[in-house]
């Protein structure tokens, strides 16, 4: 390579990655004082004492980070919104790093809160069978939720919650990059494909989010309260797993 052609394909990285670091601005640094008026006082107190120096943001969501260890590390003590209060445990998620499916809740639950691994109460459990009968185990994918803290009485995730927490999925996601999303349950569905159609419309056919097919499928929990459903569920796994087999990616492929 030519000195010439050398340094401009260096001026083209720092380029590239002078970009990349400008559509993250707004997160690695505050404008001003963050806003602190919708906390009670512990709340902002907390905030302000976990925050470097007032306005640098503590918790970046786009770092951007190298490792999914790294991010956890580095944003495990999240207080973006409320919830980070109120939880117990910080449930970033778990599964394979190189995972080619990512699948993803709503938000922890109890059991979740109480341990920080996702989907290990008894609808987790379920879905640990489910994988099991499609020779998949939890291990080989990869599991996490919109929200990594738990909601009171485990209530569906709030606007604001989601405008914090959303971003932390976004770079997990980045850095795993696998060949395809699946949402478990309406809220996931609705919440990420900004909708409000009924889950009935949402399954059977392939979506995007982030530049990745994303498919659907019922809620563990689901399933618990109505087993009729369970055919029509594993059945969205059958397909699910021959997309991954044959590396569908695209909705008008879909068989
Ligand atoms: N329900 C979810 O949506 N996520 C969990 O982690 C557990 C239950």
């Amino acid at each position: 390579m030519s000195a010439d052609s050398r340094a401009r394909s260096t001026k083209d990285t720092l380029i590239s990655y002078l970009e990349y670091l400008s559509h993250y601005e707004k997160d690695l640094y505050l404008d001003s004082t963050p806003d602190f008026s919708a906390l009670d006082a512990k709340q902002a107190a907390s905030h302000t004492e976990n925050s470097i120096s007032g306005s640098l943001d503590p918790y970046p969501a786009h770092a951007p980070y190298k490792s999914l260890a790294e991010m956890e590390s580095s944003i495990k003590g999240c207080l973006r919104c409320p919830l980070g209060s109120s939880r117990n445990k910080f449930v970033y998620g778990g599964g394979s790093s190189e995972a080619k499916v990512v699948f993803i809740g709503e938000a922890p639950g109890a059991e979740e809160d109480k341990r920080g691994i996702p989907f290990i109460g008894r609808a987790g459990k379920l879905l640990d069978h489910m994988l099991s009968e499609i020779g998949w185990s939890r291990d080989e994918v990869y599991i996490c939720n919109i929200l990594k803290c738990r909601p009171p009485n485990n209530r569906d995730p709030q606007p604001e919650e989601i405008a914090e927490c959303e971003l932390f999925l976004h770079e997990q996601l980045r850095i795993l990059n696998p060949q395809i999303l699946v949402a478990l349950g309406r809220v996931s569905a609705q919440t990420l494909l900004r909708t409000k159609a009924p889950l009935r419309d949402l399954r059977s056919r392939l979506h995007k989010y982030q530049d990745k097919p994303f498919w659907v499928t019922y809620h563990p929990a689901a399933l618990l309260r109505n087993q009729n459903l369970m055919p029509t569920a594993q059945q969205d796994l059958i397909t699910l797993k021959k997309m991954v087999e044959e590396g569908i990616t695209e909705p008008d492929s879909l068989i």
